[in-house]
């Protein structure tokens, strides 16, 4: 692996811990003016400090993210449909000297397996990765689950280890149970998403569970950005990615956190 990507990923992954919290906010790419992203520069500036990673469109870092943070970016590259249309059907519709010019420590695009439109978004995948490669850009593969998909093991197993043998250097996926097996069956980092909100206490087991099964860390976006304290949530999933905090001491960092003003990491 070369000098860059490898220093790329490390803004991504802090070698301190091996471990990341990546804050995902893109959702307004498909979805719009998601809840809890209406105004998106306020929801997010507060999380920022908190994080190790922005997972974010390019619209976004260029109108809502100070260029001046330290914050590194993985910027979403995939997109087309809506949420009204067919949302297997996406494209790469970023390119690589824009995610240059905006700094991008990596970049991400969903991939459809078992969805109509898998075999155009597993080969758009090989084809970022070829690109990719040229400028030692680190691509994030992301597992979408289709309609019919049960959420176990077996299924998003095969999605992960497919990412990976098509070139991702990092997957998100969903946690399932036996997250374990998709972990030894994937040969790069694991990062989970947090899917639908959850109350905040199981979205945290959630997490202390993916990690001690070997995750990397999460690419969380609605169990921070749609919880009652935003900032005490990512502290408290913090403590759990990078501290091993169980879940119950995250719990209570983000129930005393609530009233206390916003600190820097
Ligand atoms: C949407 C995404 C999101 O970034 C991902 O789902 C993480 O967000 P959440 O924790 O809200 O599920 O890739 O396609």
């Amino acid at each position: 692996m070369d000098f860059g990507l490898k220093n790329r990923l490390s803004k991504i992954i802090p070698p301190k811990s091996g471990k990341t919290v990546m804050l995902a906010v893109d959702h307004g790419y498909f979805q719009g003016p998601t809840t809890g992203l209406k105004d998106i520069k306020k929801s997010i500036t507060p999380l920022i400090p908190h994080a190790d990673c922005l997972f974010v469109t390019r619209g976004i870092v260029r109108n809502c993210v100070d260029p001046r943070t330290d914050i590194s970016i993985c910027l979403r590259v995939s997109g087309g449909p809506s949420i009204l249309g067919e949302l297997s059907n996406e494209d790469v519709i970023v390119s690589m000297e824009e995610a240059l010019r905006l700094n991008a420590a990596g970049v991400g695009m969903s991939i459809f397996v078992g969805a109509g439109n898998e075999d155009r978004t597993i080969s758009n995948l090989g084809r970022l990765v070829n690109e990719a490669q040229q400028y030692g850009m680190p691509v994030l593969a992301i597992t979408a689950v289709g309609k019919d998909m049960a959420r176990d093991a077996r299924y998003i197993g095969l999605a992960c280890r497919i990412a990976a043998e098509i070139g991702a250097h990092m997957v998100k996926t969903y946690y399932c149970e036996d997250f374990h097996k998709v972990v030894e069956g994937c040969p790069v980092p694991i990062v989970i998403a947090g899917g639908k909100k959850l109350p905040e206490m199981e979205a945290l087991q959630m997490t202390e569970n993916a990690i001690k099964e070997g995750a990397t860390g999460v690419d969380m976006g609605r169990n921070i950005f749609q919880s009652d304290n935003p900032v005490g949530m990512i502290k408290a999933v913090r403590a759990i990615v990078h501290k091993g905090a169980t879940a119950e001491e995250a719990f209570e960092i983000y129930s005393s956190s609530k009233k206390q003003p916003v600190e820097a990491k």
